[in-house]
């Protein structure tokens, strides 16, 4: 997996390049990341990124030249242009775990972070093949977003993560999902998990997880992950083909709470 990412501030990404997952998947070869800086892609004297909204109005927006010029020097090195281009903006279709796990099966992609007064229109519309969101909220770039993307596809990339660490166990993923929607946003919120020791400053562990009755251990567990995503994340629990066992449970909470159980 390659990830070229546009940005003006390429100094930002040695800090997530440089520990953890990525810096491990990086020295295996597993990834390449590619940092091209916009600057290096303008054409003037003072290597202008960006400039005044026509219209009028508070805030800078990138020009399409640098952007374009940069992801056509990508394209042109990689010797091939079917990957995608994925501008980060939080206009942009909401990441999900799906998603991520689509782009986990690529073999290249562009980052373009952009800033939160925006870019030019022409990039979203004409060169990305994508924009992404990580969430409802505005940050000042799309630095911290493209992390975020790096980082989630990379822990999908076969071979980066051991057994022990499982992808497959991860809340949205596929463990509680059935076989016909084995992905992303069927999934239901991961279970509550503890280690030793079994009483913290008399705080206990949960006595069945210490039961080594396998099924009851099994049946608490997603009995807790139907009760978080309820009250967290009702939209999942929605979405999330229940078994009759899940149903019957999430009524009992319901009697219990009077909170609405889905149907
Ligand atoms: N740039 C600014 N805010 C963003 C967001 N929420 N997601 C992706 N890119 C962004």
């Amino acid at each position: 997996m390659k990830f070229d990412v546009i940005s003006i501030f390429p100094d930002f990404f040695s800090s997530i390049t440089g520990s953890g997952l990525l810096k491990r998947a990086l020295a295996e070869g597993k990834v390449e990341i590619r940092i091209h800086d916009l600057r290096g892609f303008t054409d003037d004297r003072h290597r202008t990124v960006d400039d005044r909204p026509f219209g009028g109005g508070p805030g800078m927006v990138f020009k399409p030249e640098p952007i374009f010029r940069a992801v056509e020097a990508i394209r042109a090195a990689a010797g091939e242009d079917a990957f995608p281009v994925i501008l980060l903006s939080p206009q942009g279709s909401l990441l999900t775990q799906r998603r991520v796990e689509e782009l986990a099966r690529q073999r290249q992609i562009i980052l373009i972070c952009g800033r939160y007064e925006g870019v030019d229109e022409r990039v979203a519309e004409y060169l990305a093949t994508d924009e992404l969101s990580i969430g409802d909220y505005v940050l000042s770039g799309g630095e911290l977003a493209a992390a975020v993307v790096m980082e989630c596809v990379t822990r999908l990339v076969p071979g980066v993560l051991g057994n022990a660490e499982s992808a497959e166990q991860d809340s949205f993923a596929s463990r509680w999902a059935n076989a016909e929607e084995p992905h992303g946003e069927r999934g239901l919120l991961d279970c509550p998990h503890y280690t030793r020791p079994a009483d913290f400053r008399g705080i206990k562990v949960p006595e069945v997880l210490l039961s080594g009755h396998h099924e009851a251990v099994h049946r608490w567990r997603r009995q807790r992950s139907l009760e978080k995503t309820l009250h967290r994340r009702p939209e999942l629990i929605e979405r999330f083909p229940l078994s009759r066992h899940d149903r019957e449970w999430l009524e009992g909470i319901q009697r219990a709470t009077g909170r609405a159980a889905p149907r």
